[in-house]
């Protein structure tokens, strides 16, 4: 390893909106850990990545998070991957070191923590909805899967997509008109689609049959409260933001390239919103 700064960032096409450096930058200056995590933006073809990541291990970066449109590409580059990476087909994690360039997914771990955090008791039972069928769906079903959840649902707008991933990993697929008949039995609802995002057309759902103790989770954080999270707040059903997943993703490359504790805590989740805010997009 190199002497200096310990350097890390995220990889992606566009990268200016990433909060990734702030989150990584807090968890830096509360550990005293002299080092930078710096935004990479990096066209969006394999060969721009493939160089990237070659002059990033030449120059001694620790590793780097992998954003899109990057994530399979990450995979493809890696000398060795996690089981989580395979599993998804993406990885959102690169950590360089004398063995070479590995590949994990911390988007899988990171759902799965978010959620965890939620759970005071077990939930009462073992049966989730997913809402979408793109790349963080898989994400979602594979963090579902490992919690223990026997029966995932997925709905999806292109039945194609979520009969494709029900096939890969052994779900029920449901018809997107048929999704509010799928929540009555169920105690975990995620969202992955775009819809809710500012600037995006709603997501249509009516909560009215979710059990009270389910927990309603959405990827969309901007509007970081959003309208299916604010229902479901007002049924007093417990709620996992985007801001959390994001925050408990980006722990596990903290940990490894900076050495140190990450904790995601109030102060954490304030300064980003407060960043939010900022820009305009709380
Ligand atoms: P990601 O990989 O980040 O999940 P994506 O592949 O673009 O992103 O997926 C977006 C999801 O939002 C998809 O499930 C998409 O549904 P389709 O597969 O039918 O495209 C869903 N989505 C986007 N706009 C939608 C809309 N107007 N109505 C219903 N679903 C929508």
């Amino acid at each position: 390893m190199s002497a200096g700064p310990i350097l890390a960032g995220v990889v992606g096409w566009p990268i200016e909106h990433s909060l990734s450096p702030l989150i990584h930058t807090i968890w830096a200056h509360r550990a005293g850990v002299e080092g930078y995590y710096i935004p990479l933006a990096v066209a969006p073809d394999y060969d721009s990545f493939a160089r990237a990541m070659d002059s990033l291990r030449v120059i001694g970066f620790a590793g780097v998070n992998v954003t899109l449109p990057h994530k399979e590409h990450a995979l493809r580059y890696a000398d060795a991957a996690s089981d989580n990476a395979k599993r998804a087909g993406a990885a959102n994690m690169v950590s360089f070191s004398e063995a070479g360039a590995g590949a994990d997914n911390s988007d899988i771990s990171g759902f799965e923590n978010a959620l965890k955090a939620q759970f005071d008791a077990a939930p009462k039972n073992k049966r989730a909805l997913v809402l979408g069928a793109g790349g963080a769906a898989r994400g979602v079903v594979i963090a579902l899967k490992s919690l223990g959840f026997s029966t995932i649902r997925i709905a999806n707008r292109t039945m194609e997509k979520a009969k494709k991933i029900a096939a890969e990993v052994g779900l029920e697929t449901v018809g997107w008109s048929a999704r509010n008949e799928a929540l009555d039995d169920i105690s975990v609802l995620v969202n992955t689609t775009s819809l809710g995002m500012t600037g995006q057309p709603p997501l249509e759902i009516a909560l009215d049959a979710l059990s009270g103790d389910a927990i309603v989770a959405d990827i969309v954080y901007t509007p970081l409260q959003t309208e299916l999270l604010r229902t479901a707040v007002q049924y007093r059903h417990r709620t996992v933001d985007g801001l959390s997943m994001l925050a408990h993703q980006a722990a596990p490359g903290f940990r490894r390239w900076f050495g140190a504790d990450a904790t995601i805590d109030e102060a954490l989740r304030k300064a980003l919103v407060a960043e939010l805010n900022t820009r305009g997009l709380a």
